[in-house]
């Protein structure tokens, strides 16, 4: 098997960070070399005390930070709606076993930037602010980040407005940064991760597996498939996972090249990214927009990956 590819997992857990984060600690492929926390779902401080209970869970061993207290311009906005009030509720996990790093997030991630001797992958699965941060306080680092995978946006259309997708949303000034970074962006946005479906079925599927990590992922699962239920879907679109599926398994996705812009000022559509979805436009790509998914296979992935974790808790 080639090398691993070294990943920066930085997120707002929730759910489906979680689950996004148990599928990259699963893979070969990928070798986690830190995780960082951003507010969105909820506030920083418990995004962060559920990163570091989602790691003793998961068995995952890598130095953790906390990130940015608040988006770049913006006030701070969580969604305790679809999350709950800790951002993580459902099932009971364990108390941390480590502890955060000194520094802070965009301070970790310059560190293991700067100190790898190949370029580093950024799996971004919350609002974009630590990132976005780390590429205008640390410019001579752009050329030795690999890509950004990123959770957000849609270019038919928002959830947390008609126009924008709740990570966008939360911090617009922070995408707009990375969009025209002129880094490798792969965008998993509304299009395909509404479609990145989990029905009642497969949550049954991930807990027949038995161990611990599968009792836990199909809580979540269930948890999360609650308030989506309530607004008419068929299962739960696990959105985050699809950023780290781009990188160990591209086969089960449709990707297009496109130009994505950010809109930091609209009336009504703060926060949209406006993808060129015109024939024969000029506009230079500047991102790998995910469009649509193998459901099925992405379903089995996510089985597969809960049964590499130990029966032992
Ligand atoms: C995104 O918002 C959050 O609630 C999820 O974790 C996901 O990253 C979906 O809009
Ligand atoms: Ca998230």
């Amino acid at each position: 098997m080639a090398d691993k590819i070294p990943v920066i997992l930085d997120g707002d857990p929730g759910h489906d960070d979680a689950i996004a984060w148990m599928l990259a600690a699963s893979s070969p492929m990928l070798d986690i070399k830190a995780i960082t926390t951003c507010c969105g779902n909820q506030t920083l401080e418990k995004t962060t005390y559920n990163a570091l209970r989602i790691c003793t869970l998961l068995g995952i061993r890598c130095p953790i930070a906390k990130g940015r207290p608040t988006p770049m311009v913006a006030p701070p906005m969580t969604a305790g709606a679809v999350h709950g009030e800790s951002g993580l509720d459902g099932p009971k996990l364990p108390e941390p076993e480590m502890e955060l790093e000194e520094i802070g997030a965009v301070e970790l991630m310059a560190k293991i930037i700067r100190e790898s001797d190949e370029p580093i992958q950024i799996v971004a699965t919350g609002p974009q602010t630590n990132v976005a941060t780390l590429l205008v306080t640390y410019p001579e680092l752009k050329e030795k980040i690999r890509g950004i995978s990123l959770m957000g946006g849609g270019i038919a259309y928002g959830n947390w407005s008609c126009a924008a997708e709740f990570n966008i949303l939360v911090d617009p000034e922070a995408a707009d940064i990375e969009f025209r970074s002129g880094l490798p962006i792969i965008m998993a946005g509304l299009d395909v991760t509404e479609k990145a479906l989990i029905f009642p079925e497969d949550f049954e599927r991930v807990r027949a597996v038995g161990n611990p990590v599968a009792k836990v992922v199909a809580e979540w699962l269930e948890f999360f498939y609650k308030f989506h239920r309530e607004l008419g879907y068929e299962g739960a679109p696990v959105h985050d996972p699809v950023a780290v599926t781009a990188l160990i398994r591209p086969d089960l996705l449709e990707i297009r090249d496109m130009h994505v812009d950010i809109e930091t000022k609209g009336e009504y559509c703060r926060g949209m990214t406006v993808g060129d979805m015109r024939g024969g436009s000029t506009a230079k790509p500047n991102a790998k927009v995910i469009m649509n998914i193998d459901r099925d296979g992405f379903a089995d992935l996510l089985v597969e990956a809960v049964k590499t974790y130990s029966k032992e808790v």
